[in-house]
C-alpha cells in the first residue's frame, strides 16, 4: 500500500456512502466492510492517535491477530443481510447470534408470527402450513383500534422468546443477549389487519427488578420507527409501573436513539403536568419531584435529569422555582398536535404478578 502504513490497531477515515446522514458517523449502525477505493491512506493514524476523533475503520486483519480477537471481530460484525419478515424486509445494524450456517445468505426468512427462522423461501412456506399463529403467543392485555399488545413469559413461550431476543439483537447493539429469557416478561405491541397481528415492536421486562428497571430492551422494527410507536412503547410500559404502584426507568445503558426517545417521553409528560397546575389563591402553582415521580411513575432522577435538561430550574429568593418561557409552552404545545399515538389506560387488562412470593418463577 503506498501513502501511510496500514496496520493492525491504526485509525483512517473511510468515504461514507450517505452524505446525508452526518449525525450517524459516530454510531456503530454504520459499521461495514469497505473496499480499499474508499480508504483515505493519507490519513492514516497509528493505533495510538486518535487526537482527532475520526471514525475508525474496520480493522483489516490478515492474520495479524490471535484467535480471540478474532471472534471479537467476528462477533462485533454484522452477520446477516437480511431479514423477510411478514411483508417487510429487514437490514440488521449489529451482529445477532443466529445459527452460523444461516449468516451467509442472501436472505434469512423468518414466520412473522412465530419468528421462527429457516434458510429458504421453500422452508418458510413449508411452515406456514403448519404453523396456525396469527398473533404472538401469550394474552393480549391492550387493545385498542388496530393496536394491540400482548404479554409474554419467557420461561412459558420460550422459544418465542429466544426466537424475539434473536431478531432484536440485529438492532440492539449494546445490550447482552439473554439465552436465559426465564427472568423476562415480552410485551409485543402489533398493529392488526385481515391477514393477523403484524409485530411491531417490543420491549422487555425483569419479572423482578432490583434497580426499578420497567424496560430492559426496547425496540421499533425498522419499517416502523420514527412514527411515535417509540414513544407509544414507553408510554406503555409506565402504564404497567403505574398499575403496579412503582416507579420505574430502562435500563442502562441507553442507546443514542433510546435517549432521545426516553428524552423526549419525560419532557412531554412532566411538561403536560406542569402545564396543567392550577394555582390558588393567588399563589404560584406548587408540586414537588416526588409528586411528578408519583403521578407519572418516572424515576425520581429522570425527573430531575429532564427538568434540567430542559433548564427549568431555577434558584430565586432562598427557593428553587420552575420557569416555564413561552417558547418551551408554545414547542410543548405544537409538539402534542403531531402525537397523535397515545395509550388509552382503560384499554389496559393487566394485574401485575407478585413474583416473589412464586418461587422459582
Ligand atoms: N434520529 C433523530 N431522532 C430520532 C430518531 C433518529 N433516527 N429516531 C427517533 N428519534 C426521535 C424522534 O424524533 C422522537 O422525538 P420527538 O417525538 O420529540 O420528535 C423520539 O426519538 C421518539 O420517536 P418514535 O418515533 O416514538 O420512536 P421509534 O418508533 O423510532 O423508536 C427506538 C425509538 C425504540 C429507540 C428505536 O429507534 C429503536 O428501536 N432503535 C433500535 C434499538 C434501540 O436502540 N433501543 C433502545 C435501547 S435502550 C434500551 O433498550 C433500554
Ligand atoms: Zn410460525
Amino acid at each position: 500500500m503506498a501513502e501511510g502504513e496500514v496496520s493492525e490497531g491504526c485509525r483512517l477515515p473511510v468515504l461514507r456512502r450517505n452524505q446525508d446522514n452526518e449525525d450517524e458517523w459516530l454510531n456503530k449502525r454504520l459499521d461495514e466492510w469497505v473496499t480499499h477505493d474508499r480508504l483515505d491512506l493519507k490519513r492514516v493514524q497509528d493505533s495510538q492517535d486518535s487526537s482527532d476523533g475520526a471514525p475508525s475503520a474496520p480493522r483489516m486483519t490478515g492474520s495479524l491477530v490471535s484467535d480471540r480477537s478474532h471472534d471479537d471481530i467476528v462477533t462485533r460484525m454484522k452477520n446477516i443481510e437480511c431479514i423477510e419478515l411478514g411483508r417487510h424486509r429487514l437490514k440488521p445494524w449489529y451482529f445477532s447470534p443466529y445459527p452460523q450456517e444461516l449468516t451467509g445468505l442472501p436472505v434469512l426468512y423468518l414466520c412473522e408470527f412465530c419468528l421462527k427462522y429457516g434458510h429458504s423461501l421453500r422452508c418458510l412456506q413449508r411452515h406456514l402450513t403448519k404453523c396456525d399463529l396469527r398473533h404472538p403467543p401469550g394474552n393480549e392485555i391492550y387493545r385498542k383500534g388496530t393496536i394491540s399488545f400482548f404479554e409474554i413469559d419467557g420461561r412459558k413461550n420460550k422459544s418465542y422468546s429466544q426466537n424475539l431476543c434473536l431478531l432484536a439483537k440485529c438492532f440492539l447493539d449494546h445490550k447482552t443477549l439473554y439465552y436465559d429469557t426465564d427472568p423476562f416478561l415480552f410485551y409485543v405491541m402489533t398493529e392488526y389487519d385481515c391477514k393477523g397481528f403484524h409485530i411491531v415492536g417490543y420491549f422487555s421486562k425483569e419479572k423482578e427488578s432490583t434497580e426499578d428497571y420497567n424496560v430492559a430492551c426496547i425496540l421499533t422494527l425498522p419499517p416502523y420507527q420514527r412514527r411515535g410507536y417509540g414513544k407509544l412503547l414507553i408510554e406503555f410500559s409506565y402504564e404497567l409501573s403505574k398499575v403496579e404502584g412503582k416507579t420505574g426507568t430502562p435500563e442502562k445503558p441507553l442507546s443514542d436513539l433510546g435517549l432521545l426517545s426516553y428524552r423526549s417521553y419525560w419532557s412531554q409528560t412532566i411538561l403536560e403536568i406542569l402545564m396543567g397546575l392550577k394555582a390558588e389563591a393567588g399563589e404560584r402553582p406548587q408540586i414537588t419531584i416526588n409528586e411528578i415521580s408519583e403521578i407519572t411513575s418516572i424515576k425520581k432522577e429522570d425527573v430531575i435529569s429532564t427538568l434540567q435538561y430542559l433548564n427549568l430550574i431555577n434558584y430565586y429568593k432562598g427557593q428553587y422555582i420552575l420557569t416555564l418561557s413561552e417558547d418551551i409552552v408554545e414547542g410543548h404545545e405544537r409538539a402534542m398536535l403531531k402525537r397523535l399515538l397515545r395509550i388509552d389506560a382503560k384499554c389496559l387488562h393487566f394485574t401485575p404478578k407478585d413474583w416473589s412470593k412464586r418461587g422459582k418463577w
